[in-house]
């Protein structure tokens, strides 16, 4: 089996990132072969700073590896080393009707929050499809909150199979129900857009301002209180099974301070994500060897990627012949 996800270098990761994509994503690297890149053309569509970008860059790279990423199993890469996906992108957007990018709900959402309705963010799931189509993986992991541009990359390929001839299999979204949604401090979801987040590697005061305030009600101690809190959610996924049913129980019976509840998840986020951190700050150190890391991936990347461009060039007529 296959697989392959991006994440875009757009902001500092958060803990959504690592329960909705980085970590569902990186469990399957054991399971087959994995293919995980930095989607930073993708981010031109909402950053203009290229130093930022430059940084955030390698900052999701470090992520990647401080999050488990096995060089030595997985391939990891920068989209903008991989030149056969815009030249695919290019074969993709030919056969992609304009009705289909006006359903893109992303790209509703990122026009109504105040983004500029340029042509990159418009055509900004072709791109995602060419990502994903170059390597013709059997499955895609994603959250949630992507899966209607896996869907439009089956779409896509269907449309270009049926022009051209059977040359893309349809990808499969991966998607992990039980962490499909985390929530935010503010119980929205938990998203850069919203300040609502809390990074996996800010310090440990910035953390604890996160932790601290996550929003509640005013049940007062001795009162019950409901489970479906964001700050229950939240705890949730730090906790074992036998942990939560228990805390519930407290919970709902009465007797729990949110105050209490705060501080223990403060100390499982930050008991959770040292060893991480320590990992992080020992590729930090070396940027070179993380650069050998990105060429090596890209390498592999290309090696699968360009025969597959290769040959939708051929059966579009393109080229010599
Ligand atoms: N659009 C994805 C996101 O914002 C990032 C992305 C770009 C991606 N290309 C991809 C994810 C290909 C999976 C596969 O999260």
């Amino acid at each position: 089996m296959r697989v392959l996800s991006g994440i875009q270098p757009s902001g500092a990761l958060h803990i959504g990132n690592y329960f909705g994509a980085l970590a569902p994503q990186l469990a399957l690297q054991e399971q087959g072969e994995a293919f995980y890149f930095i989607a930073d053309y993708h981010s031109m569509t909402s950053l203009r700073d290229a130093g930022l970008r430059r940084a955030l860059t390698r900052g999701v790279a470090l992520d990647y590896l401080a999050c488990g990423l096995d060089p030595a199993k997985a391939v990891l890469y920068r989209q903008s080393d991989f030149p056969e996906v815009t030249e695919l992108a290019w074969l993709l957007s030919t056969v992609t009707p304009m009705g289909l990018l006006e359903r893109a709900h992303a790209y509703k959402d990122k026009v109504a929050q105040g983004l500029s309705a340029d042509h990159g963010l418009f055509a900004y799931p072709v791109l995602q499809a060419a990502d994903i189509l170059i390597v013709n993986p059997d499955g895609v992991p994603v959250g949630q909150d992507q899966k209607q541009h896996v869907e439009m990359t089956r779409d896509m390929a269907g449309h270009f199979n049926h022009a051209y001839g059977e040359l893309f299999k349809l990808p499969e979204p991966l998607i992990r129900e039980e962490v499909a949604v985390v929530p935010g401090t503010d119980g929205r979801k938990m998203s850069k857009s919203y300040g609502n987040v809390i990074p996996m590697f800010a310090s440990k005061a910035q953390t604890k301002k996160a932790v601290m305030g996550i929003v509640t009600d005013s049940t007062p101690v001795e009162a019950p209180k409901k489970w479906d809190l964001p700050l229950f959610q939240l705890w949730s996924l730090f906790a074992s099974e036998a942990e939560r049913a228990e805390l519930r129980a407290r919970a709902e019976s009465g007797g729990l301070g949110y105050g209490e509840a705060k501080k223990d998840l403060l100390v499982r986020v930050l008991d959770h994500f040292a060893p991480l951190r320590e990992r992080r700050e020992a590729w930090a150190a070396r940027p070179d060897d993380v650069e050998d890391v990105l060429a090596a991936g890209v390498a592999r990347a290309r090696a699968v990627g360009g025969p597959v461009l290769e040959a939708a060039r051929q059966a579009a007529g393109l080229g010599r012949g």
